[in-house]
């Protein structure tokens, strides 16, 4: 289905400012729908007086539709033309004298100008099925004289309230609870719903003839500072919403002031209950920050662990032994770096990049003090989930060590700075995959060298984690232009 902007671009002749003056409209308008148990439609000239085009239609959720196809991007038949072309020369709202009856249902059809900045920009087509009228109970005459005001500032240019619509999206519908204010910000119909809300807040007292904003001042939570904004709110003074906190309970109220030919006819609040929603959004946060802190502690855990080892490390004689137990230090470090990593970030997702660069800096470290090889980085990992990032943080740093201690033995260090050594780790990341290659131009692979067959832990574990734990691929080949590169090829989202 085409967009209001491409309709409105493509066939009419609105302006910028006025196509936001109907995206405001139309991000609101299912209050109007509401309120007068109708369809809208809203019409725009079409360029070189090519008639009426439908650029948005919204059915009511308060009653049955009178409109069973979607009418947007069609034109205006002959009579509903003679209407829109009535309410854009006369600017006013207008009516059809009898119900029309082509769908099977009677239909009252009346038309709404869309004023801004003194010109009509587009008109509504308000379509009631008759159907259901009956005798109308005071709160669908609430609502109909409530639609009546909106109908009215619409073509006069003062709905929607200009700068508003950004919050709008998630307003409560009339639907959820609505009150009426009178001129002097009294209650004159309470809905059902919008009583329970101030029941649960606290409310022992009638509504209906109390001054809202005092009522509510005095149930919202005593520790709390008076919050101007609602008081503003609860008057029915500003378009704007705000929220009511007490008695446990949580309810969003928006006002939509009334104001009419010039003069303050009331407000209209919509009420909803939110007291739920609120709850489950600050548990997801306590559930946030808990896995936050369990990533710090088992970070923290984990470098207690390497310092065991380490200090264990420095008082064995055996060479062998403390080379193993070093190993095992580095290891465990680059597990903690991404356990740190995550300890930040609210959601299970990395910036590998970050942990890229860190897990080269402390495979240099601790491999040996005369390393002068210092790994390069080029390319980008990206963002990876955890899953995968804690794996492939000890895949990097495995294969970076051997780099450093087989492709570069300790003798030939210095030659190998002096004449350039080469450490590169190139990370390309494509739509569903991504390639980490680690290159050096070191002594190259010992003769007979076969990945399969290895027995020696290292490698064990990169094939162990590549394959088997991420579903990728592992190569370790000589580099054409000498030396040793592995490659890891790994799927990702
Ligand atoms: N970049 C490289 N350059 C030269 N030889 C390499 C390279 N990478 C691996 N090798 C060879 O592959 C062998 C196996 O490596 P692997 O990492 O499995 O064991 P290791 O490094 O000897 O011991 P550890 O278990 O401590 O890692 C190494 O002993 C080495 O001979
Ligand atoms: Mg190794």
């Amino acid at each position: 289905m085409p967009t209001l902007n491409d309709l409105a671009a493509s066939r009419t002749n609105l302006g910028e400012a006025d196509v936001d003056w109907l995206h405001a409209l139309v991000s609101d308008w299912q209050l109007l729908a509401d309120l007068s148990f109708a369809d809208l439609i809203l019409w725009a000239p079409v360029r070189d007086d090519g008639g009426w085009l439908a650029l948005a239609q919204m059915r009511p959720t308060t009653g049955p539709t009178s409109l069973q196809d979607d009418l947007v991007g069609t034109l205006a038949g002959p009579e509903d033309q003679r209407l829109l072309n009535i309410a854009r020369d006369e600017r006013r709202i207008g009516r059809e004298s009898d119900p029309d009856w082509t769908s099977g249902v009677p239909v009252r059809t009346e038309v709404i100008p869309v004023m801004r900045a003194g010109r009509v920009i587009a008109v509504i087509e308000r379509c009631t099925n008759l159907n259901s009228a009956r005798t109308p109970s005071r709160l669908e005459l609430t609502y109909l004289q409530g639609a009546d005001d909106l109908a009215r500032m619409v073509a006069e240019g003062t709905f929607p309230f200009a700068g508003e619509a950004a919050m709008l999206a998630r307003s409560p519908r009339v639907g959820d609870g609505m009150l009426r204010l009178g001129r002097t910000g009294r209650v004159t119909y309470a809905s059902p719903n919008a009583q329970s809300a101030y029941r649960r807040l606290g409310l022992a007292a009638d509504l209906i003839g109390a001054e809202l904003a005092v009522i509510t001042a005095g149930l919202c939570a005593s520790d709390e500072p008076l919050d101007e904004s609602l008081m503003v709110v609860a008057a029915g003074r500003a378009a704007r919403a705000a929220e009511v906190d007490g008695n446990g309970s949580v309810v969003q109220l928006r006002a939509i002031p009334l104001i009419v030919g010039g003069s303050r006819t009331g407000a209209l609040i919509l009420v909803r209950d939110v007291t739920e929603l609120r709850r489950r959004e600050r548990e997801l946060m306590t559930k946030d920050a808990t896995i936050r802190e369990i990533h710090h502690r088992v970070k923290n855990n984990l470098q207690t662990v390497a310092a065991l080892l380490r200090l264990q490390a420095r008082r064995l004689r055996a060479p062998e032994a403390r080379a193993a137990l070093d190993e095992a230090v580095r290891r465990v470090g680059s597990i903690a770096v991404v356990h740190e990593t995550l300890s930040h970030g609210p959601d299970e997702v990395v910036d590998f990049d970050d942990i890229a660069d860190r897990v080269a800096m402390m495979a240099g470290e601790v491999s040996a003090p005369e390393v002068r090889v210092i790994p390069k980085i080029t390319g980008s990992f990206g963002l990876l989930p955890a899953a995968v990032a804690t794996p492939l943080a000890m895949v990097l740093t495995e294969l970076l060590q051997n780099a450093l201690q087989h492709g570069f033995p300790a003798p030939a260090r210095d030659a190998a700075a002096k004449d350039g050594g080469l450490l590169e780790v190139i990370a390309v990341r494509e739509a569903e995959r991504l390639t980490v290659t680690v290159a050096d131009n070191g002594v190259g692979l010992p003769d007979g060298f076969d990945l399969d067959s290895t027995t020696s832990l290292g490698l064990q574990i990169v094939r162990t984690l590549v394959v088997s734990e991420l579903g990728g691929r592992l190569r370790i080949v000589p580099r054409p232009d000498g030396g040793t590169e592995a490659v890891v090829g790994l799927p990702v989202e």
